[in-house]
């Protein structure tokens, strides 16, 4: 295992960008940016990294377990901060299937390649792993009123075809924790 070098998917997105630009300038951690460049990939937010060695760029779709095997086999990461995501609400009333694809066989598949990966791990490395989810308020549903907030309680209630896909990925990964002992961290 690379004690530097972690993937981030869905790094020429909105956070995922923000996120590589603050590894790169402010760590010294080496970045695998897994990204499908969708509408809502823009590398042009990376340009201020593009030329440094510890930034990678991989144009792979979450979904192609080939490409993702190859992805691990080479770099060999500390974990995965898993941003890759169709984001926006309204797209996913006019046409969820992007979102059934990408939010939940996505992150089932990059979960396989991560498990399979961890599984090559020595005992000791293996504890040291992470795989980051990155979740949304929106699988609590509805907040009613300004004084409404959700806790660390709150009952997923997704209201969208976007949350639910969300809350999908969170219940596949908090399964792949507790089955397979895989670490991760919502
Ligand atoms: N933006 C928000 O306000 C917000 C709030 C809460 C949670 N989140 C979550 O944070 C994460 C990042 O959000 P964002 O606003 O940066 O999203 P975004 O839509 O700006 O970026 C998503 C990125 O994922 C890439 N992508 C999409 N499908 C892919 C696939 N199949 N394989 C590989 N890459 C793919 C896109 O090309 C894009 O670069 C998402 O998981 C989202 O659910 C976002």
């Amino acid at each position: 295992m690379q004690k530097n070098t972690v993937f981030v998917t869905g790094g020429a997105g909105f956070i995922g960008s923000a996120l590589i630009r603050h590894l790169i300038e402010n760590t010294d951690t080496k970045v695998v940016n897994i990204d499908k460049l969708t509408y809502a990939g823009n590398l042009q937010s990376l340009e201020s990294v593009a030329a440094n060695p510890r930034h990678v760029f991989s144009h792979t779709d979450i979904c192609d377990r080939t490409a993702l095997d190859a992805l691990f086999a080479e770099h060999r990461p500390r974990g995965v901060l898993h941003l890759a995501a169709e984001s926006h609400v309204d797209r996913s009333i006019t046409g969820p299937a992007a979102f059934i694809e990408t939010n939940i066989v996505g992150t089932y598949t990059l979960l396989e390649a991560a498990r399979q990966y961890w599984n090559t791990l020595s005992e000791q490395d293996k504890p040291q792993f992470r795989f980051h989810h990155i979740s949304t308020d929106e699988v609590f549903g509805d907040l009613h009123g300004t004084d409404d907030l959700f806790t660390e309680t709150t009952p997923y209630a997704p209201s969208s075809p976007y949350s639910a896909s969300k809350a999908s990925s969170d219940h596949l990964v908090r399964a792949w924790q507790r089955t397979y002992g895989l670490p991760a961290v919502l």
